[in-house]
Formats: C-alpha cells, sequence, structure tokens
C-alpha cells in the first residue's frame, strides 16, 4: 500500500457533492489537499475547517475553463505544497435535455467544463509529473461515460470524451515509462447538487427515477479515489465503474 498520508492532491470541484467528500476523506488520511472550485465561501470555509481539525488544505478559486488559470492552479499548489502527487479532475456538470429541449450554450458549456477543463488541468499538471517521474491522474467520469441514452446525447458526449482521453493518455504515459498513473471513476446515480441546474421539469423528471433506487452517496466515491491512489507504484486501477446496487442502466 502507498501512504495517502504528505501526498499533495489537488481536487477540482471541491465545493460540494463528490468533489468535497473527498476533499474530506484524503484529509483525514493526512494528504494535504488543495480545494479547486468557484464558490469561494464554500471552499474557503471547507479548508478552514479541515486546517482546525488538524488536517492540511489550501483553497484556490478558479474557473477550469480559463486555461491560463489551470496553469496557476498547478504553479500555485507547488508554491504552496510542493511537487504535486495527484490531480482528482472532478468538476462537472450535467445539464440533461433532448436536443430540442437544450439550449447550444447548455451543450458548450458542459464539453468546456467536463471535458476540456478536465484536459486543460491534465495538461498543465503532466510536466511536473513527468519531470518527478511519478503522478497519478484521477477522472470522474461517469455511468454515462459507457453507456448513452435519451436526453444524455451532450453530456454522454463529455463523458465519453473524458473516457477515451484518459485511456489513450495512460497508453502514452506507459509507454514512455513515465511512472504516471491514470484511473477512470465512472459513478452512476450519487446524491449531489448536479442535477439542480436543470430546469424545474428536468429536475423533477430526474428525481422519478431516483424514487424507487437508493442512490450512491458522495463518500462511496470518495472511498474509490482513496482506493486507487493508495496501491502500490507497480499497481494501476485504470478504471472503477459504481452503480448504486438497484441501478439498471
Ligand atoms: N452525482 C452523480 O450522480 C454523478 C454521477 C456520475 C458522475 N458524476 C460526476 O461527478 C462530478 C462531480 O459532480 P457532483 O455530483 O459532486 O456534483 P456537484 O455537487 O454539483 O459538484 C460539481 C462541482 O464542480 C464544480 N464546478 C462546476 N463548474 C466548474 C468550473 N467551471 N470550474 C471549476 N469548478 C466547477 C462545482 O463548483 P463551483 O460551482 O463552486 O465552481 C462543484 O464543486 C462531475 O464530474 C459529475 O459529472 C456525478
Amino acid at each position: 500500500m502507498e501512504e495517502i498520508r504528505n501526498k499533495v492532491i489537488i481536487i477540482t470541484g471541491a465545493s460540494s457533492g463528490i468533489g468535497e467528500k473527498t476533499a474530506r476523506r484524503l484529509a483525514s488520511e493526512g494528504a494535504k489537499v488543495i480545494l479547486v472550485a468557484r464558490r469561494k465561501d464554500r471552499i474557503e470555509s471547507l479548508a478552514k475547517e479541515i486546517n482546525s481539525n488538524g488536517g492540511t488544505a489550501f483553497s484556490i478559486v478558479a474557473d477550469v475553463t480559463d486555461k491560463d488559470a489551470c496553469r496557476k492552479i498547478i504553479t500555485q499548489s507547488k508554491e504552496k505544497f510542493g511537487n504535486i502527487d495527484v490531480l482528482v479532475n472532478n468538476a462537472g456538470i450535467m445539464l440533461i435535455g433532448q436536443w430540442n429541449e437544450a439550449d447550444v450554450e447548455e451543450w458548450e458549456k458542459m464539453v468546456k467544463v467536463n471535458l476540456l477543463g478536465l484536459m486543460y488541468m491534465t495538461h498543465a499538471v503532466l510536466p511536473e509529473m513527468n519531470k518527478n517521474k511519478k503522478g497519478h491522474i484521477v477522472n470522474i467520469s461517469s455511468v454515462s461515460g459507457r453507456t448513452t441514452k435519451p436526453g444524455s446525447s451532450a453530456y454522454n458526449s463529455t463523458k465519453w470524451g473524458v473516457n477515451a482521453f484518459t485511456d489513450a493518455l495512460r497508453q502514452e504515459l506507459a509507454q514512455a515509462k513515465s511512472g504516471i498513473r491514470t484511473t477512470l471513476i465512472e459513478p452512476g446515480a450519487v446524491e449531489t447538487e448536479l442535477i439542480t441546474h436543470n430546469k424545474p421539469e428536468i429536475q423533477e423528471r430526474l428525481n422519478k427515477n431516483y424514487t424507487n433506487m437508493v442512490r450512491l452517496q458522495p463518500e462511496d466515491i470518495a472511498d474509490a479515489v482513496a482506493y486507487a491512489i493508495s496501491r502500490p507504484s507497480r499497481v494501476s486501477i485504470n478504471e472503477i465503474l459504481i452503480r448504486p446496487t438497484e441501478q439498471v442502466g
């Protein structure tokens, strides 16, 4: 097992849901966590709470769709805690709707955050990890990166993109014997704020799907992240697909 203690870990989308619980979990195991999101109040108070409970956290307010901001996150993290061990690309949005219910701007937003943001962060951190001959990139994809369904075409596209990017990158990094690992985590339905950014009628539709199912908790995904990053360096957990026990598709 590799110790999580003292690892320097950047988590995007740390202001709520999976990112927040992942930050709490990894900090509780002694990691130095860097919390990235746009909501300043949320990440600042989380960092304060972690630090006052004996953990180590630092918050950076940033939008991952801004590539200069992504480069700056890496520089600032390095200045604060030194070499970066893990990047958890978790920031994401899910705006559901069939083609005739969706604005093309919503599609653009999802591509920018879920796919381009993750690519910008990865591109910014790789030179550092490559220099150190070690590092770990954990990408939070989705069951929607493996399956498709009506109303989800744009979200599906972003998450399929994340899966393709991650596996092609894994091969490049393995071929180069870089020592850098990649992990793709693909959750099913998790109880978070994710659906609240949709139009009310769509939220209602999504909530109906969940009435007969016990959803995953964000802590369940944090647990998968902790597992993947604590394997010995020879072990690369390429992919973890996690559905609620009662989720069919
Ligand atoms: N919940 C599910 O059922 C589920 C299932 C499969 C996969 N996922 C994936 O899990 C990830 C986390 O989602 P969640 O369920 O935890 O939802 P969430 O609670 O809404 O969290 C999303 C996070 O992303 C951040 N974010 C959004 N746009 C951003 C931007 N432009 N720059 C920086 N941060 C940004 C948000 O922070 P700010 O708004 O403060 O910036 C927030 O912290 C997403 O990638 C999602 O696709 C979720």
